[in-house]
């Protein structure tokens, strides 16, 4: 009686070992079975290729179908003629001509056409395996102007906090800001995004997602004697958007009263210097040149 349970026990366990090792197995091929390739970002007007890649490890393919969120709008089909179907969506404009089992092509795209893409492959009989895979598309209406660069002061004196801001122009989805300190990136203290008032959304329907908005961030300087180059820093915001747009506004802005250069050693560490040299310096300064001019003299 134990001896057959234990025989049992240990059977139940393989096989349920076996079984999970399999759906393991099973699960990572479905992964592996189809790879999208689709751009993150597109400009408006463009025409986009989708690409969908699989391998079906030997069995016969049955359909490669596309969707656009939950809804079909391409279908190839090996063994029907004509192979290819095409279902109509908004702003959806497919190039049948170059469209293919691996492909679709769309053209002259809309704002409407952003969303996320599917591509759906099916074996056929017996098995009927399904592989998926999806990936997002902005389509982007590319910003004409640069960011602005607002700061309260251009000349300063150490100990100034510096407060000013970069405004980005309206995109859908709105820019990114960083700024760099003399080539340094530092980090923003806040970021607003605004909805400008849009004279055609009459429509509730219209403004609902997709809103394009300006991006501003704000900054905020506590301004040191590490901040200034020669009496200068360089301030700069870049405004990107995705890899369609990306433009940086430069600032130099200026100390008012220019302290010695650190290179001249002497005397910069003196805090109450405030630019002149101390007494110290001018008597050896005085003596050196006495000295020179002996030596010339001679
Ligand atoms: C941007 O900075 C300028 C200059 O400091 C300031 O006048 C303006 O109010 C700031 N705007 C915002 C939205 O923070
Ligand atoms: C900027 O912010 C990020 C995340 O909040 C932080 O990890 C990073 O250290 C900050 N960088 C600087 C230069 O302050
Ligand atoms: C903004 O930056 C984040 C982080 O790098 C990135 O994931 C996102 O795609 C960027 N957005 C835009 C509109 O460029």
């Amino acid at each position: 009686m134990m001896d057959m349970c234990s025989l049992f026990c240990a059977d139940f366990w393989r096989k349920l070992l076996v079984m999970a090792v399999l759906t393991i197995i099973s699960r990572a091929s479905a992964s592996r079975g189809v790879s999208v390739t689709i751009p993150a970002a597109v400009k408006i007007m463009d025409t986009v290729t989708l690409h969908c890649k699989y391998d079906l490890e030997g069995e016969p393919l049955y359909t490669v179908k596309w969707y656009k969120g939950s809804k079909e709008f391409y279908r190839y089909i090996p063994k029907e003629l004509p192979n290819t179907q095409m279902f109509p969506l908004p702003g959806i404009m497919v190039d049948m001509q170059k469209s293919s089992s691996n492909k679709v092509v769309l053209k002259n795209v809309q704002l409407e056409v952003s969303g996320r893409y599917k591509c759906e492959v099916s074996s056929d009989a017996p098995n009927f395996y399904t592989y998926m895979e999806s990936g997002y598309m902005y389509v982007i209406d590319v910003p004409v102007d640069d960011p602005i660069l607002r700061m309260d002061k251009e000349i300063l004196d150490t100990g100034y906090r510096l407060k000013g801001n970069c405004s980005a122009p309206s995109s859908y989805p709105p820019a990114n800001i960083t700024w760099l300190l003399n080539g340094k990136n530092i980090n923003g203290s806040y970021l607003k995004r605004l909805q400008p008032p849009d004279p055609f959304s009459k429509t509730s329907s219209s403004s609902t997602k997709r809103t394009p908005a300006i991006s501003i961030s704000g900054i905020e300087l506590e301004i040191d004697e590490n901040t200034f180059h020669g009496g200068k820093m360089r301030l700069s915001c870049v405004a990107s958007i995705f890899n369609l747009y990306r433009r940086e506004r430069d600032l130099v802005l200026e100390e008012s009263r220019p302290r010695p250069r650190p290179s001249s050693v002497l005397g910069t560490r003196d805090a109450s210097a405030s630019g002149d040299m101390s007494p110290s310096i001018k008597e050896k300064l005085s003596t050196l040149l006495l000295i020179t001019i002996i030596f010339i003299i001679r």
